[in-house]
């Protein structure tokens, strides 16, 4: 792989969490810090590729003048932005950490405390992976990730498949190191016939290799 391996090609990334507004002064979110995701841009970028990143609320910048970041909050902002730039792109790589759920009502005004208990109803978010998976057009190849603390590589597989993936990056809560809040990660990556695990690594490492086996199977 040089640094013209993806010229030409447009890269469709998300990253970061999503925020979920309660009220004007409050919202439901996570310990996302886009780190991987933008170690991800970087890595694309460096290789010639035009990179799309969709972004949720981080504290980290892109270096790269080919990464053009469209930032978002919510969910429903992600969604719009990466349905928008999806059919112009070559490769997809959805490495957010969405919100599953929001608030159904949204208080104009800061929420008082009042009594010993509140409760707040939640609903469902869309699934931008599944739903842009249904209209993922002919050569289009995707990645996604997944999170597992139990049945890691079954739940992988079936996210795989649910959500018409070609790859997904599977990250064991279990491994010491990885994750949220770390700069290090172990993956394993998670195809319908091969299955590859990698060491505890830098994340700027893991997103050569990720880069590296994406670009074996889109040029091999
Ligand atoms: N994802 C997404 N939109 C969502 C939820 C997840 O695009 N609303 C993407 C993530 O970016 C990731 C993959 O789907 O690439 C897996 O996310 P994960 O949260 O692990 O999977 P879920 O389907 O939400 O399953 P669960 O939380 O039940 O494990």
């Amino acid at each position: 792989m040089t640094e013209n391996s993806f010229k030409d090609k447009t890269i469709l990334l998300t990253a970061g969490p999503t925020h979920e507004p309660i009220d004007p002064v409050r919202f439901i979110g996570n310990h996302s810090t886009g780190k991987m995701g933008y170690a991800l841009a970087e890595c694309f970028a460096a290789r010639g590729a035009k990179v799309q990143l969709v972004s949720g609320p981080v504290n980290i910048k892109a270096e790269s003048q080919s990464i053009n970041i469209t930032p978002v909050t919510t969910a429903d902002e992600m969604y719009a932005a990466v349905k928008q730039l999806a059919p112009k792109a070559d490769i997809i790589v959805y490495a957010a950490a969405v919100a599953d759920y929001r608030p159904k009502m949204v208080a104009d005004k800061k929420i008082k405390k009042s009594g010993d208990e509140l409760t707040i109803e939640l609903v469902k978010n869309v699934d931008i992976a599944a739903a842009l998976g249904k209209e993922k057009k002919e050569g289009q190849f995707s990645v996604g990730f997944a999170l597992e603390t139990h049945n890691e590589s079954a739940n992988a597989r079936e996210k795989l498949q649910k959500k018409n993936l070609d790859m997904i990056v599977l990250n064991s809560l279990n491994d010491p190191g990885a994750g949220f809040k770390h700069d290090t990660n172990k993956v394993t990556i998670i195809e319908k016939d091969a299955t590859t695990a990698f060491e505890l690594k830098q994340k700027t490492e893991v997103a050569e290799d990720i880069v590296n086996l994406i670009w074996e199977r889109t040029h091999g």
